[in-house]
């Protein structure tokens, strides 16, 4: 692998030096640079992968290189090195986009496995991004996002089958994105201008479900007051979507596997059978071979059923999906009507990078919406996720450690934070004006001032 660049800027000759001697033990090229401008200089030159800089440098300080460099050179990554306790710096430096901040004095095996992170982002998520070059010159369903190789998967078999009237079997996952398969599928089929009409099968007990399903004719039933046309019918030159297929009971697998074969229906309390011209499509997130096994389901069905199989594989083994789900979901959850797309630092998404999401595309999808309440349609961090629990955080988050990580606490806490800081820049930084606007002891206010680390809040030349 191609050796990695890093610049290293700070007016500091003896940081620079421990710096430079650290990286270049671990195998890196090391540029410094002593000035802010200096910086912006020497990244258009030697275009490293990552800077290190501390945010006070003469010139141009570290804040200001950063918002300069994140236009001249989007793809450089940035840390920033700030004074402990200066969490205002390290606020805005998140917001401008670096990457992560790191506070001096600072502990050499903190910066080495920082670094070594932000290259294993790097290079993670430019391989997406050839990924995604490649692909876009493929037909692709609009809704569904992510260019996976198992989504590409996903998306040649939909291409394939969705015009021919075969049965399709949709397994995964709850969460995997099932049901816009079979959207996906009927709107590319040569039945799109009719209907597709969906039934969970899970949703209703059993004599329900097949007067849904196959209608009823009045009387036929106790609450049967009018005659009734079925989702079968309803479905008529369109498909039905039969979701949650594992649910079914056999009875009505077996008049289920009546209409496959027979493709007519005779509705609740007549014998008269009814043609229907429809496309099934079903949908689990079990296991239907072993429900087969166990007796559970009926085998001939399951076969009828599963002529064609598209299998969606779990959000965590294609987490190269996650930045553009990420994208899409935060321009379809808007902070208001006639907000713009909120944005997302590169550490939070790196956080939504790790986990594991257990419930899939669904769990990221209100996350996301979640996060842009709580952001209020500004920049979400990490503070904004609801993951705090995991070990690390207290080693990563360095100024918030006193702060409980619930996410309930962890929200309540920004909000306070917030309510603080509005408070502080319109009294223009005076606290017992502050504490008065805030209606709290003034005592209060500066135990929380010093909870927060907003001891230097708001820097001056910035208040409202
Ligand atoms: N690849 C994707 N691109 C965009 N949105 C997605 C994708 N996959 C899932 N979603 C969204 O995630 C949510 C859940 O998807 P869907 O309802 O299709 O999942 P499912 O597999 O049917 O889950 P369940 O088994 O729980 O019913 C929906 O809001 C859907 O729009
Ligand atoms: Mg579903």
């Amino acid at each position: 692998m191609a050796q990695r660049t890093i610049l290293v800027a700070d007016d500091d000759s003896s940081i620079r030096s421990l710096l430079k001697q650290l990286l270049s033990d671990e195998g890196y090229a090391v540029v410094e640079a002593t000035t802010g401008t200096e910086v912006v200089e020497k990244v258009k030159d030697s275009n490293p992968d990552l800077v290190i800089m501390d945010v006070r440098m003469p010139e141009l300080d570290g804040i200001e290189a950063l918002s300069k460099l994140k236009v001249s050179s989007p793809k450089t990554s940035v840390l920033i090195m700030t004074a402990f306790g200066s969490s205002n710096n390290a606020i805005r430096a998140m917001e401008l986009g670096a990457f992560d901040y790191i506070t001096k004095p600072f502990e050499l095996d903190k910066i080495s496995h920082t670094v070594k992170r932000v290259i294993e982002y790097r290079d993670l998520t430019s391989e997406v991004q050839v990924l995604r070059d490649e692909i876009s010159s493929l037909v692709q369903t609009e809704r569904i996002v992510g260019n996976s190789a198992a989504m590409q998967e996903v998306y040649k078999t939909i291409g394939k089958v969705a015009k021919a009237d075969a049965t399709v079997l949709i397994t995964g996952e709850s969460g995997t994105g099932k049901e816009l398969v079979a959207e996906a599928l009927h709107y590319n089929s040569n039945r799109r201008s009719g209907p597709i009409v969906k039934v969970s099968c899970a949703a209703l007990p059993e004599t329900l479900l097949e007067a849904e399903l196959f209608g009823h004719e009045k009387g036929s039933f106790t609450g049967a007051q009018a005659q009734r046309r079925g989702r079968f019918e309803l479905a008529d030159k369109g498909t039905i979507f039969l979701d949650e297929i594992g649910e079914m009971s056999l009875p009505m697998q077996t008049k289920l596997l009546r209409v496959l074969q027979d493709r007519k229906i005779e509705r609740v309390g007549s014998s008269l059978p009814i043609k229907v011209d429809i496309r099934i499509i079903c949908a689990t997130n079990k296991d239907l071979q072993r429900q087969v096994e166990a007796q559970k389901f009926r085998d001939d069905l399951f076969y009828r059923l599963n002529v064609i199989n598209i299998n969606m594989p779990p959000l965590r083994e294609r987490k190269e999906d996650i930045p553009a789900l990420v994208e899409h979901f935060l321009a379809k959850h808007r902070y208001s009507a006639t907000a713009q797309p909120a944005a997302i630092s590169e550490e939070a998404l790196k956080r939504l990078m790790e986990y594991e999401w257990p419930g899939n595309v669904r769990e990221l999808e209100n996350v996301i919406e979640r996060a842009v309440v709580l952001s209020r349609g500004q920049i979400i961090t990490s503070r904004e996720l609801p993951f705090g629990d995991h070990e690390g955080d207290h080693e990563e988050e360095g100024e918030d450690v006193s702060v409980e990580k619930s996410y309930f606490k962890k929200s309540v806490a920004q909000f306070e934070k917030d309510l603080i800081m509005k408070a502080l820049r319109d009294a223009n930084g005076n606290r017992s004006k502050a504490a008065e606007m805030l209606g709290i002891y003034r005592r209060l206010l500066y135990a929380k001032i010093k909870e927060y680390a907003l001891e230097g809040y708001p820097p001056k030349g910035r208040a409202a």
